[in-house]
């Protein structure tokens, strides 16, 4: 055969291999979670995620202002109140964690997105996603009471001047509920990101122990998603967008590439992808020992979500990832 093809022809040269490159990181993609505590001057390192915090209030908006001032433009807040009760009153009142740690970022930092996770489970006492009946100890989330919390609590979260919302907790229905909500109140503007196909993963382990939010009994797998499974993914996406959703999001990441993916070809919003704590700290385990190179595992990773289809990263990396994409400019 003649002329032989010779890809490597374009790989010969650092500035050749800049001029074909495909795909490019900015820091436009990034978004950082941040987890609020009660309290003033607190920093907590989270055990499992180095170099991850909890941050009472004001240590949030120090954080948020190093985000911004690295060029990225949103930050995903969680919070962990001071109490837990079987209404998850701490998610859906004016003065829930949330809700003051974004009234502080947006009044320091207008121009930051502050996108909200609208769950349950790190304010519920027995730390399911959604309401159980008082004394239910099988773990039975009920699904129509739980909307009433979810919208109570995406209302209250755009009142204290939330500018995405964000709802993670798989119950059917929810962006509906959010929207209807929202737009009731006049947050007709405010979009919704759904945590679209969320599958029940083993990868959250790390932020449980950051959001103090694992289950006390059971697990989550009559909400979030069998890995087992794709075709209900777009499933899932389908009803989203059919509710109402602005942006979709893939959780976990790394484990669901093809989901990414897919999500992608089958619909024409953006796509999100949460690389999640598991991720994050198998990384930081690694690099700690000196057993990989932390830099250029995470900017592989972050490039193959994007090549893979995500417009948008959720990460724990995002700061890192943003500084070290300033040094090779
Ligand atoms: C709450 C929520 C979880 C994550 C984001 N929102 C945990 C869960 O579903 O148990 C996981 C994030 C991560 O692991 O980084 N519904
Ligand atoms: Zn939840």
């Amino acid at each position: 055969m003649f002329p032989v093809q010779r890809p490597r022809r374009l790989r010969s040269h650092p500035q050749l291999r800049r001029m074909v490159r495909e795909t490019v990181l900015t820091p436009n993609d990034l978004i950082y979670p941040l987890f609020a505590v009660p309290g003033t001057g607190v920093a907590n390192e989270v055990r499992s995620m180095p170099g991850v915090y909890q941050l009472s209030v004001d240590k949030i908006v120090e954080d948020a202002k190093e985000v911004y001032d690295l060029g990225i433009p949103a930050i995903i807040l969680f919070g962990i109140p001071e109490d837990k009760d079987t209404e998850a009153t701490g998610a859906w009142h004016d003065c829930g964690i949330v809700q003051k740690a974004t009234e502080a970022v947006k009044a320091a930092l207008p121009d930051l997105i502050v996108v909200v996770d609208t769950c349950l489970c790190e304010y519920t006492a027995h730390g399911h996603c959604g309401y159980l009946e008082v004394g239910d100890l099988s773990g039975r989330v009920l699904n129509d009471p739980t909307l009433d919390l979810l919208k109570k609590t995406a209302v209250s979260q755009a009142s204290a001047g939330a500018d995405i919302i964000a709802p993670s907790g798989m119950m059917d229905g929810f962006v509906q509920a959010i929207r209807q909500g929202l737009d009731e109140a006049n947050f007709e503007d405010i979009p919704i990101m759904s945590y679209a196909a969320k599958y029940a993963s083993a990868y959250y382990g790390p932020f449980r122990d950051a959001a103090d939010s694992a289950p006390q009994f059971g697990d989550r797998r009559t909400y979030q998603m069998d890995p087992s499974n794709s075709r209900e993914a777009l499933k899932e996406i389908h009803l989203d967008i059919a509710e109402g959703a602005d942006m979709l999001m893939v959780k976990p990441a790394l484990s669901y590439m093809d989901i990414i993916w897919q999500v992608k070809q089958a619909s024409n919003l953006p796509v999100a992808a949460y690389n999640v704590s598991g991720e994050y700290s198998m990384v930081k385990a690694a690099a700690l020992n000196d057993w990989i190179d932390e830099e250029k595992v995470v900017m592989e990773t972050l490039t193959s979500f994007k090549r893979a289809g995500a417009d948008l990263i959720l990460t724990y990396h995002a700061k890192d990832a943003a500084r070290w994409m300033a040094s090779v400019l």
